[in-house]
């Protein structure tokens, strides 16, 4: 399969034009460092449709004034390869320019549940995800999207957006890929240093123990705070460990309705995030 790639709207409809005479669209939206948890979008898009589309754009409005932006890794080339062994036909790799041209002004927001777990921690950045992502879905216009569940609350406030928006495109989730030993596959794994390498897997073992405990019996709000207490006790900085509800992201009492267990931890100065189905 040939790659393609194009670096502004008018590069992106004239090849999109050309693929749709062939058939279907998936799309993969990335900040670009592919691991092996993006190929898996991407194969998993490319089930779905004759061709896959993905961005490589490191969104500028997603970040807060003291996180990652300036350091956040690229690797253009290297993408390049990932995607086309994964089965991508098209990148799409825009300027900041070419997304959010001059005076440019709008947002979207997705409401409170934007502003809960991470949203309480990185004030506007689901804000921006879902701004970007509504421009991205509009200028691709693909039959369906793919995201990771590695990334649970933007998954949540992506499905929200789209069905409030009526954007049309359906949504696929895709599971956490997890490297040997459990710690989810980031971009920002890159960051840990050989020795927190060895503790980050703790964050996941931690996740599982505490669903178990949960599932049989324990109150949850016990069972989060020994999670907690044991990864602070291994060196993390926990934002969060929490049992919600795996819809709508609301606080929930008992296992009545599908939950998920969400943790954000800072391991130095990593941040890491994972979640867990229960139930
Ligand atoms: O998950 C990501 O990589 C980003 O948040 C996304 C969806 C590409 C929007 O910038």
């Amino acid at each position: 399969m040939q790659l393609n790639l194009v670096k502004n709207i008018e590069g992106l409809q004239q090849a999109l034009a050309g693929l749709k005479t062939q058939g279907s669209v998936g799309f993969v939206p990335t900040m670009g460092a592919l691991h092996a948890g993006h190929a898996s979008l991407i194969k998993r898009a490319s089930e779905r449709s004759k061709n896959v589309v993905v961005s490589v754009f490191v969104n500028p409005i997603q970040f807060g004034p003291n996180e990652d932006f300036a350091k956040y890794p690229k690797m253009l080339e290297k993408d390049m390869e990932t995607a086309k062994a994964a089965g991508a036909s098209l990148i799409y790799a825009p300027s900041a320019g070419d997304i959010y041209p001059e005076g440019f002004s709008t947002s979207i927001s997705a409401g409170d549940m934007s502003k809960i777990l991470d949203g309480a921690f990185r004030p506007g950045h689901f804000d921006g995800v879902a701004t970007v992502v509504a421009k991205l879905l509009l200028r691709v216009l693909p039959q369906v999207v793919v995201f990771g569940e590695k990334d649970y609350q933007q998954l949540c406030v992506i499905r929200r957006v789209v069905r409030d928006l009526d954007l049309p495109v359906e949504i696929i989730a895709a599971p956490t890929m997890r490297e040997t030993g459990g710690l989810a596959m980031s971009s920002r794994n890159a960051y840990l240093t050989p020795e927190e390498r060895k503790t980050a897997p703790e964050i996941y073992i931690t996740l599982r123990e505490t669903a178990k405990r949960i599932k049989a019996g324990v109150p949850h709000r016990h069972a989060t705070a020994e999670g907690v207490d044991k990864l602070s006790s291994m060196g993390f900085k926990v934002d969060y460990l929490e049992l919600r509800d795996a819809a709508t992201l609301d606080l929930i009492e008992s296992l009545e309705r599908p939950a998920r267990l969400l943790v954000a931890a800072w391991l130095g100065s990593t941040r890491l995030i994972d979640n867990i189905v229960i139930g």
